[in-house]
């Protein structure tokens, strides 16, 4: 796959997962195998000992610090960042992280309708998250119309993700697989009218549920240049979770992986467990300051942190955390090497 003048040796993205989850080891491990490692800079800065006291601060200095040592472990391979639309300061995270040398920018939970401003005059590649035709209509229109340009790359992410998702309760319960493959080949065929027009090609990779070396070779079926992948890389060795976390996965049966409301306003996916029975149940999960995470939040209305509730599940308190994952958590089944799952996918990919 290639993204402009950035040759990616095996088409496989690390999806980033915050908080914490996909931070320097992970990401520099999975570019330094090909793909590309992708860190969160949801809550970045969490162990940044003034993190309390100064988030913004905090988050601000960890990107570059966690950008640095993935390059370093990446030995030339390439790292970009995930930046979610929907945090406080978006804007001067981004330029933190075109500052500290990011490859590549993905950026949704929102449309990033200003990110071509943002890195202007630097070598970074931006990326907008989208899930449908419509999402990735809008963006494409209006960064041609106000910057004569268009993305470097497309990220489609669909229902089986992990995270914060980009549907409805009602369109995930309605979810078809056939009507899902319909939507990804009508953006797919959108890309290629901008790809025409900026004459290079604009890749597009597929997220949500892309597990092994047969999705992968299903989603370039589909047409996809390749793919986005989140859960798979949580059960490895490198991953900057705590092992409680990634242990919760190995565990994990089908019937655990639920949908749950968050209070960022979206739904979302994760293991069920006694964290999630008592927000299901009302009561009340006491929290004492707000870490300015989000743009929208009343701390009045929510009925817990979104903050406190990932970073209690990546340091392995798991009583009192929010377990995020994709729909196919469950197929864990051990904890592997990075080196591992992407020697599984370049072989696919040769064959491919
Ligand atoms: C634990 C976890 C945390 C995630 N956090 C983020 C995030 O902070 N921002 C984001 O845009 N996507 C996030 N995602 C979504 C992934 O980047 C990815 O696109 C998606 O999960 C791909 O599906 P898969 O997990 O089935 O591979 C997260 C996913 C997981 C599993």
């Amino acid at each position: 796959m290639v993204i402009r003048d950035l040759a990616v040796p095996v088409p496989v993205i690390q999806g980033g997962m915050g908080v914490g989850v996909s931070l320097s080891r992970l990401a520099g491990n999975v570019a330094k195998c090909g793909g590309i490692g992708i860190i969160s800079t949801a809550q970045i800065g969490y162990q940044e000992p003034e993190f309390d006291a100064n988030p913004i601060e905090s988050n601000l200095k960890a990107i570059g610090k966690q950008i640095k040592r993935a390059k370093e472990i990446a030995m030339g391979g390439i790292v970009g960042a995930n930046i979610m639309v929907a945090t406080k300061k978006y804007e001067e995270y981004v330029r933190a992280a075109v500052k500290a040398g990011a490859d590549l920018i993905i950026s949704g939970a929102g449309l990033p309708t200003l990110l071509p401003a943002l890195v202007e005059q630097s070598k970074t590649k931006i990326a907008p998250i989208v899930s449908s035709v419509k999402s990735a209509s809008v963006i494409c229109k209006l960064w041609d119309r106000k910057f004569k340009r268009c993305p470097d790359l497309v990220v489609i992410e669909g229902p089986k993700a992990g995270g914060h998702l980009g549907f409805s309760l009602e369109e995930l319960e309605e979810f078809q697989e056939e009507a899902y493959e319909t939507e990804i080949k009508g953006i797919l065929r959108l890309i290629k009218q901008y790809s025409e027009k900026y004459q290079y090609h604009i890749p597009v990779v597929v997220a949500g549920g892309i597990y092994d070396g047969k999705d992968l070779r299903h989603a370039m079926e589909l047409g996809a240049d390749g793919v986005q992948v989140a859960t798979r890389f949580v059960t490895t060795w490198e991953c900057d979770a705590s092992e409680a976390y990634k242990q919760a996965y190995v565990n994990a049966k089908k019937e655990d992986i639920q949908i749950v409301k968050s209070p960022v306003g979206m739904p979302g996916r994760a293991i069920f467990n006694e964290f999630i029975r008592r927000t299901q149940t009302g009561e009340e999960v006491k929290h004492w300051k707000c870490h300015q995470c989000l743009e929208k939040c009343n701390q009045k209305d929510i009925p817990y942190c979104i903050t406190d509730a990932l970073i209690h599940a990546v340091e392995g308190n798991l009583e009192q955390g929010l377990i995020f994952c994709g729909a196919n958590a469950w197929r864990a089944k051990k904890i592997e090497h990075v080196s591992e799952i992407m020697e599984e996918f370049a072989q696919e990919f040769a064959k491919i």
